[in-house]
């Protein structure tokens, strides 16, 4: 094939060099130039004509919106999370840290959904070899399993188009390289085109593709999150590598809501899904410690309990805040509404907070957990036991509502909690069974209030 003329072109205000260089040109940002294909524009055939699809202009009660058909890949938790199961012509991306799951998650899937569809596993990590001993490791009926290890991918789009699988896995997009641009394997450049090309090939054939991202060490997908605007369904799998629970969340779906989370235990035969998972981020402590709180957080449709850890030490040099699972930034500024609130100084002291499990968790109604951790490291105090907690926590002290307070106070009591310290306009109306309710509206309250209960 000749050799495309390739550009630099700036990622921020799209100005263009014939080299590379170090400042935009354009803007003068610094850093912002990435390898394309340069693209006559007049050509209507252009490579990203398809992804535009049709353009007649039409009134919107007019078009016939049907739901999309789902293919369920066989794996409960998966497609819960997927918003009921794959799309045709969909592209689903599924970023996480290295070893975490995710290709032993799609090998698990595509096995399931060979029963009955085409699909096609694509590794640019792997060998065939590798990846046929993991699924004889995981008796994985790999019949119809077909298997293409390659990472060019010219090659790859020649294969999609001849064998027009159902669904198809990339792994991972960061070892494609498309020889129409010189940038290295990974690079923004190769990630972008390579995905935008695959997204393009999807619209047109109607096949599922998905992609297998890795996550940088910020956290973000490498290739700064281009490709998360570029594909319509974008998950995320999350937990701590040493324990062997698994989440999977959606960040964005154009085919369902977000927020629904998939979860997973790791075994040796592979990721099994656990259907009943809010008891899962519980510490199993025989006895109540100092600086132990329990969430109810609600993760899309379930309520999920999440210990909150917090220890408060002596600082020696400047003290240090430091959280797991949680925002730091909010930590900080719940030390402040802490001590300016309910008097509660910690500013000689450091203070880490993490969430069991290695789940996070984004939601500011974990701050009154987390206040409450807190406190009770502070004082070297037990909460009381069988409580949960929720409520956000607002600048000035007040404690603010969680959406579905109800669910979450019933989850709670079927676990056997028999406590709840809640914000006020979360006090249910009628009382739930088996939980006392104590709601508060005040930062300085709560910590009142704890100090009366034992
Ligand atoms: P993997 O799917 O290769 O991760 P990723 O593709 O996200 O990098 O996950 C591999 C990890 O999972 C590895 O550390 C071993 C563990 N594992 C099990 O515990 N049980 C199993 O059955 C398999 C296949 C892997
Ligand atoms: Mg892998």
């Amino acid at each position: 094939m000749a050799k495309v003329k390739t550009i630099y072109s700036c990622t921020e205000c799209g100005a263009s060099a014939a080299k590379w260089q170090g400042q935009c040109p354009g803007c003068a940002v610094w850093n912002t130039l990435v390898e394309t294909i340069a693209e006559p524009v007049t050509n209507s055939n252009s490579r990203f004509a398809a992804l535009g699809g049709t353009s007649k202009l039409q009134t919107l009660s007019e078009i016939e919106a049907r739901e999309e058909d789902r293919l369920p890949t066989g794996i409960a938790e998966f497609d819960r999370a997927l918003g009921g199961g794959l799309v045709a012509g969909g592209v689903v991306l599924i970023g996480g840290d290295p070893g975490i799951g995710k290709s032993t998650l799609l090998l698990q899937a595509l096995a399931e959904l060979s029963a009955g569809n085409q699909v096609l596993y694509v590794s640019g990590e792997e060998s065939g070899q590798q990846i046929a001993m993991r699924a004889r490791r995981l008796s994985l009926d790999t019949k119809n399993l077909k298997l293409l290890a390659e990472i060019n991918l010219e090659k790859i789009l020649a294969t999609l188009q001849s064998e027009r699988p159902q669904v198809a896995v990339i792994d991972s997009i960061q070892t494609l390289w498309s020889d129409q641009l010189s940038s290295a394997p990974g690079s923004v450049a190769q990630v972008r085109e390579c995905a935008a090309q695959l997204t393009r090939l999807a619209k047109q054939t109607g096949i599922t593709v998905i992609l297998v991202g890795h996550v940088t060490k910020e956290g973000a997908l490498a290739g700064p999150r281009v490709l998360e605007h570029i594909v319509d369904t974008v998950l995320y799998f999350e937990g701590d590598t040493h324990s062997s629970f698994r989440l999977i969340r959606a960040v964005k779906n154009r085919y369902g809501a977000v927020n629904e989370i998939g979860v997973f235990a790791m075994t040796d035969k592979g990721l099994k899904g656990v259907n009943n998972p809010s008891a899962l981020f519980l510490s199993q402590h025989g006895q109540d410690v100092p600086g132990s709180c329990v969430l109810v957080t609600q993760e899309g449709t379930r309520p999920l309990l999440v210990e909150i850890q917090a220890l408060v030490d002596q600082s020696h040099g400047n003290p240090r805040r430091l959280t797991v699972g949680l925002e730091a930034q909010r930590l900080a500024m719940l030390l402040a509404v802490l001590h300016r609130h309910a008097g509660v100084v910690c500013f000689d002291q450091d203070v880490f907070v993490n969430a069991v499990g290695g789940v996070k968790i984004a939601e500011p109604a974990a701050d009154l957990a987390v206040l409450l951790a807190i406190v009770s490291s502070l004082k070297n105090k037990a909460l009381p036991s069988k409580l949960i907690v929720f409520g956000e926590v607002g600048l000035a002290g007040e404690i603010r509502p969680a959406p579905r307070g109800q669910e979450r106070l019933k989850e709670a009591a079927k676990l056997g909690f028999t406590r709840a310290l809640i914000p006020e306009a979360n006090k249910p109306k009628h009382p739930i069974d088996g939980i006392e309710v104590i709601a508060i509206r005040r930062v300085e309250e709560a910590v009142e209030r704890l100090r009366e209960l034992d």
